[in-house]
């Protein structure tokens, strides 16, 4: 029995157990992947500085967010297409995510109708991302039912006026229309655990665009666009208000990185951001979120919060966004690849050993609650923003009585 100690235990897992298509897919990014490696190798590339002989007996790792607690400060990103991971899994992530006490993002492109979804997980903080195509009254009615079936949030997700070039998805002819190789086919009978659970399941579906009791039919066209992410374009910011019509709960944006954008969001009623590249699979080009956030933070300016997300595989990253100004975090591809490797109880033991790996750190720190953590926690001044490098620096000259000093600015900053 293999130990699964941590996030990428559980993905080495979900690399035996799937077949290599799905596995690419949900592990590869876009084009050369840069901007994925980018978003690991910055959180790897930042040391967190502790405080030592403080009172650390208790440590909250939890937050509080839209009147809501969060028994961690991390939620499951929207993922699409999960089912082909596991029949049902959108259903299994949101029921570990109400185990686990954080909030479950469910996908447009989802492969359980988000009814099913609430009936899975009625206890469960969920929120619902949205994808807007080009026949708007998708969105519209995708939004009315969200709201009847309990979901307290809605993401719009911005960063995909096109589909990022996945080349992994392309080599395995994953596209639409399906064109599988020989030895893409060789590859899933290899793993017929994978082949017998989804012939039990069925081929995964939209689920959300199938047409319901009081709905027409969604369009080839609409399906079609949706698994090829080819959004409608002509969503702009003043988009935001006829949403805001539409759901009167919390409104997300997600996947911003420049700091005008987020000034754009407050002033366009955003409720919270996220700062987000998508975990690398759109703009190949596009910075290490985590880069990003210091000056997405200092735009906003606490108007609003900033959710981030991108590369978090250890509770040590989640801890380093809320260092540097993040309310919260959202992971991806880790409860996915724990989903991959047990089902639920896998997806379940991810969140859990985030949350573990979380605390320890943050005790570590000697941080007893996630209010505390802040950018002295963080050792490294390229990535603050510039207003924190001028304080910095400012700092340093006051410390130093105007001397130049022999260290750099973030050793003493
Ligand atoms: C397989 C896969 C499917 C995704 N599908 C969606 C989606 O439907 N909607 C969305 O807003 N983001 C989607 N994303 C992006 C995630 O919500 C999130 O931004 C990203 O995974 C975070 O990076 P991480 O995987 O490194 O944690 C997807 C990501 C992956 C890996």
């Amino acid at each position: 029995m293999t130990l699964l100690l941590n996030v990428e235990d559980h993905r080495r897992r979900a690399r035996r157990v799937l077949p290599r298509l799905v596995f690419d897919y949900v592990d590869g990014g876009a084009e050369d992947e840069r901007c994925m490696r980018r978003n690991r190798d910055a959180l790897e590339a930042l040391p967190l500085v502790p405080e030592c002989l403080r009172d650390t007996r208790t440590v909250d790792i939890g937050i509080e967010l839209f009147g809501r607690r969060w028994h961690a400060p991390f939620a499951i990103a929207p993922i699409g297409l999960a089912g082909l991971v596991r029949p049902r899994a959108d259903a299994l992530l949101a029921s570990a995510a109400q185990a686990a006490g954080v909030p479950f993002i469910l996908s447009t492109a989802s492969n359980t109708r988000l009814e099913d979804v609430r009936d899975a997980a009625p206890d469960a903080l969920l929120w619902m991302q949205l994808y807007v195509m080009g026949e708007r009254a998708i969105a519209e009615r995708i939004v009315r039912r969200a709201r009847a079936a309990r979901f307290e949030a809605l993401v719009l997700t911005v960063d995909v006026p096109v589909s990022g070039l996945r080349e992994r998805d392309l080599r395995h002819g994953f596209r639409v229309p399906m064109r599988l190789t020989p030895g893409t086919l060789l590859d899933m009978a290899r793993h017929p655990a994978w082949l017998l659970r989804l012939a039990r399941g069925g081929m995964p579906q939209f689920a959300n665009l199938l047409p319901d009791d009081d709905g027409a039919p969604v369009s080839a066209q609409t399906q079609a666009a949706l698994l090829s992410r080819a959004m409608d374009r002509s969503l702009t910011w003043d988009s935001l208000g006829w949403l805001r019509k539409l759901w009167d709960g919390p409104l997300l944006v997600k996947g911003l990185l420049g700091a005008q954008d987020a000034k754009r969001a407050v002033r366009y009623g955003a409720d919270a951001i996220v700062v987000s590249n998508h975990g690398g699979r759109q703009l190949d080009a596009a910075p290490a979120s985590i880069a990003a956030l210091p000056a997405m933070v200092e735009a906003v300016d606490g108007r609003i919060p900033v959710l981030v997300d991108g590369g978090m595989r250890r509770g040590s990253d989640v801890v380093k966004a809320l260092a540097l100004g993040a309310r919260a975090a959202l992971v991806g591809r880790a409860p996915i690849y724990g989903l991959a490797s047990g089902g639920e109880q896998g997806a379940l033991s991810v969140l859990q050993l985030l949350a573990q790996e979380t605390e320890r750190t943050m005790t570590l720190l000697g941080a007893t609650h996630t209010r505390e953590l802040g950018p002295r926690h963080v050792d490294q001044p390229e990535i603050r923003s510039p207003t924190e490098q001028e304080h910095a620096a400012a700092q340093l000259k006051e410390n130093t009585h105007g001397k130049p000093s022999i260290y750099p600015v973030h050793a003493t900053a």
